[in-house]
């Protein structure tokens, strides 16, 4: 599908979608429409429920007098509430109604300004349908060319097209990388382990990224005996991916975004149930998420500083598999009871989190996980958790979300929590005592975290999406990278 920009022109063939403000406000293009097709556009109105309420729909075919096949109405609610997400919403939404209908070629009319100026809500619209109309189709070998969409074409009439053009550009690179992120995810596990997944990420220094990859020797070297413990019971070798970004000033400290990539999840000797393991292919999004947003920031070449470090293991049952009871040494020094091998997640992220910071001295870290079912029975799938040692990244992360549309949720870290991780034996245990499942994880990975503000998102719930939302066909989401991006640009950048 190929996206364009151009300056306004109601003479095209195809179908026309034009914007609709709350309360039937129709657009200086819906109001010209209307008038050229003899008040096609105001009976349609008239006979319909449709209001102007953000993303709802009006395909009105067959207007007499036009050259056009359809005109489409879209709404934009109250034109000071689009905020970038919500344009990305109506977007994605009307790329679906554009896909339903016969047309190969479609116009989108942005009118004049509200709450974003019509260049960037027109980039931001023309990203989500993007975004919208990403498919995972590699295995499915018995589809049609009927099948598929018809649409191929879209062009954005905007004044000023120049400016849209321009904003979308890298926008354009974002989903890209979100694209690459999704696709990881919806991978089966028997193609994504972690060697075939480091090998995905080598590639991405066709982008300019540095990227790295640790062995065995070199985990061993490091002392990650947390990590390596998890991985023990499979027969694929773990690996550490770091990715590197400097696109800002030399020698200034990088933020860092760290992942966890358990590339299957079985639970090991405290083995899941069926029901429990069936998505776990997905236990590596926070990785893919800090992959994807890798990708981004260097597809994009933001002016900042950037390094990505990814865990990737398979958490698997077998002779060779760590033990509830064991102890291992983590890289930072400290000793871990592991009394239950389904808490994988933390004790990858312990090292991962400990080496970042040891190596990097990163002006912030902020890791991504898959962590805990429980943070799903807390906020269902409409906000990540956040969790963070310092006010004023997770107010940058609290906003960033908002923008971005995806949204998180502060969660508290407390001492108090703290003390059900203390273990009889070691250091630190990896469960508490089955409350508060989700701040539990965040306390124990905190112990990792020396003085560096640093933040946690549980993406457990927002991960893999069982239904279509406007942006996100169901499936892999790819969530992280718009807000990390955002965050990138009003923080780190400039
Ligand atoms: N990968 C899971 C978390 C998860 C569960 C993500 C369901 C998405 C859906 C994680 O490794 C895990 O198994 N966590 C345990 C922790 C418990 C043993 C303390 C959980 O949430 O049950
Ligand atoms: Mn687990
Ligand atoms: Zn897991």
């Amino acid at each position: 599908m190929k996206i364009s920009f151009a300056e306004p022109d109601l003479g095209k063939k195809g179908a026309i979608a034009v914007g609709v403000a709350e309360g039937r406000a129709l657009g200086r293009a819906a109001r010209a429409l209307d008038e050229r097709s003899g008040g096609a556009v105001q009976r349609a109105l008239a006979a319909s429920k449709f209001d102007g309420k953000l993303g709802e729909l009006l395909d009105i075919p067959g207007p007499p007098g036009l050259p056009q096949s359809r005109i489409v109405l879209y709404g934009l609610g109250k034109p000071q509430d689009l905020i970038e997400g919500k344009a990305e919403d109506v977007g994605g939404g009307l790329l679906v109604q554009l896909l339903a209908v016969p047309d190969a070629a479609a116009a989108v009319v942005v009118d004049p300004d509200g709450g974003l100026p019509a260049p960037r809500a027109a980039a931001h619209m023309a990203f989500g349908m993007r975004l919208r109309g990403y498919r995972f189709d590699k295995y499915r070998t018995k589809i049609k060319k009927e099948d598929l969409p018809k649409l191929d074409r879209i062009v954005f009439m905007v004044a000023d097209s120049a400016d849209a053009r321009q904003a979308f550009a890298p926008l354009d690179k974002v989903t890209d990388a979100i694209f690459l992120a999704r696709d990881l995810v919806a991978e089966p596990p028997n193609v994504i382990y972690p060697e075939s997944m480091a090998q995905r990420v080598r590639s991405l220094t066709k982008l300019g990224l540095t990227v790295e990859v640790l062995g065995l020797k070199e985990l061993r070297k490091h002392g990650m005996g947390a990590l390596l413990g998890v991985a023990q019971g499979a027969e694929h070798e773990p690996r550490v991916v770091v990715m590197r970004w400097n696109g800002g000033p030399r020698g200034k400290a990088p933020i860092a975004f760290i992942g966890k990539g358990v590339t299957f999840d079985s639970g090991g000797l405290s083995l899941k149930t069926s029901k429990g393991m069936e998505d776990m292919k997905w236990d590596m999004a926070g990785s893919a998420a800090v992959v994807g947003t890798m990708a981004a920031l260097a597809g994009r070449r933001a002016k900042a500083n950037a390094v990505g470090v990814v865990g990737l293991v398979e958490n698997m049952p077998s002779g060779t598999a760590q033990r509830p009871g064991d102890i291992v040494t983590s890289a930072s020094g400290q000793t871990i009871e592991v009394l239950n091998t389904d808490a994988e997640g933390r004790l990858v992220l312990a090292d991962v989190l400990w080496y970042c910071q040891e190596r990097f001295k990163p002006v912030a870290m902020i890791d991504l996980a898959t962590l805990t079912g429980a943070i799903i029975t807390a906020l269902g799938v409409e906000n990540a958790g956040l969790f963070a040692n310092d006010d004023a990244l997770a107010d940058a992360l609290l906003k960033a979300g908002k923008t971005s549309g995806e949204t998180v949720w502060r969660m508290p870290l407390a001492e108090a929590y703290d003390k059900l991780i203390n273990s009889d034996i070691a250091d630190v245990k990896n469960i508490g005592d089955g409350n508060a499942g989700s701040i539990v994880g965040a306390q124990f990975c905190k112990r990792f975290v020396n003085d560096v503000p640093w933040a946690h998102l549980d993406i457990a719930g927002v991960a893999w999406s069982k239904k279509d939302q406007p942006t996100v066909p169901k499936g892999a989401t790819g969530w992280g990278i718009r807000l990390l991006d955002r965050l990138v640009r009003d923080r780190y950048e400039g």
